[in-house]
């Protein structure tokens, strides 16, 4: 199935325009932001540093790095995505700040020339994830760092009645939409592979029992398209979401995933 994520530019202008709000909105919400936050922590900026953030979108992650470089260093971020990188521009930041597009497979720049690098929920969505691996590699200098976050989907747990449904309708989701989604469990291998050492891995897990997380309104999305695929029927969609609604309701919603972390140098 397509990844709208693979590369923003081949959409519909307001299909990309959304998918930018999305992300952007999408940051604010306390989990997603204790996660970028965590990826910040884990990469360590120091001022004076070149930091790089690959597949940076809408900027989301580049805005929270500019002023811990300070004045005397900068920031680039990298996207497949002219579309993503307008609207980045358009959402402000500091001189230190810059964009570039470019699909990873040649970063245009010089080698060694980051100090190190971020890149968040961006590997499950590339073509080529060993072929940007290795080109972040040439484009950070000896001894710099690459901090990586990204979700396993097949971590996700969720309380419901019907655990053959809810394990058909999860399943599915995981292994056929928007990318690689056990990106999570691989990225350790994925780097050693590409010729990284490995730092640091952690883990953050986010409990949802209410609407205030990104669980809720994903879940029904799940929902959605496994009915709108054929991978479940209408009736199975309405009792499905049906008790999560009810759920909610009554205080019983409960999922959680995993999101990991991993700190890799060269
Ligand atoms: C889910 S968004 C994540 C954006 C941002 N890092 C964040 O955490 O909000 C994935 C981004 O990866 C970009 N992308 C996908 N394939 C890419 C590639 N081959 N090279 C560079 N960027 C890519 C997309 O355009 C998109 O902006």
């Amino acid at each position: 199935m397509s990844n709208p994520w693979t590369n923003p530019d081949r959409l519909p202008a307001d299909a990309v325009q959304s998918l930018a709000q999305f992300i952007n909105a999408r940051a604010d919400i306390p989990d997603q932001s204790a996660a970028h936050a965590a990826l910040v922590d884990a990469l360590s900026p120091q001022p004076g540093e070149r930091l790089l953030d690959f597949g940076c979108g809408t900027g989301v992650m580049a805005r929270r790095l500019a002023p811990l470089v300070g004045e005397s260093g900068a920031v680039v971020g990298v996207d497949i995505s002219a579309a993503m990188l307008d609207f980045a521009r358009t959402c402000g930041g500091s001189a230190q700040l810059s964009y570039q597009q470019s699909d990873g497979a040649v970063i245009p720049t010089p080698d060694d020339s980051f100090d190190g690098g971020a890149m968040a929920r961006t590997l499950l969505h590339v073509e080529k994830p060993h072929e940007i691996l290795a080109e972040l590699r040439r484009v950070i200098r000896p001894s710099g760092r690459l901090a990586m976050l990204e979700c396993d989907w097949g971590t996700l747990a969720v309380d419901h009645s019907d655990r053959a449904l809810t394990r058909r309708i999860l399943d599915w989701r995981t292994d056929t939409i928007d990318g690689n989604n056990w990106m999570g469990r691989q990225l350790v291998a994925r780097a050693l592979a590409a010729g990284w050492q490995i730092d640091d891995i952690s883990v953050l897990t986010t409990v949802g029992r209410d609407e205030t997380t990104t669980h809720f309104g994903s879940l029904r999305r799940c929902g959605e398209l496994a009915l709108q695929n054929g991978v479940i029927e209408q009736s199975e969609h309405d009792a499905w979401v049906g008790e999560l609604d009810s759920r909610l309701a009554a205080g019983l919603f409960f999922a959680s995933i995993n999101e990991y972390i991993v700190v890799v140098r060269r």
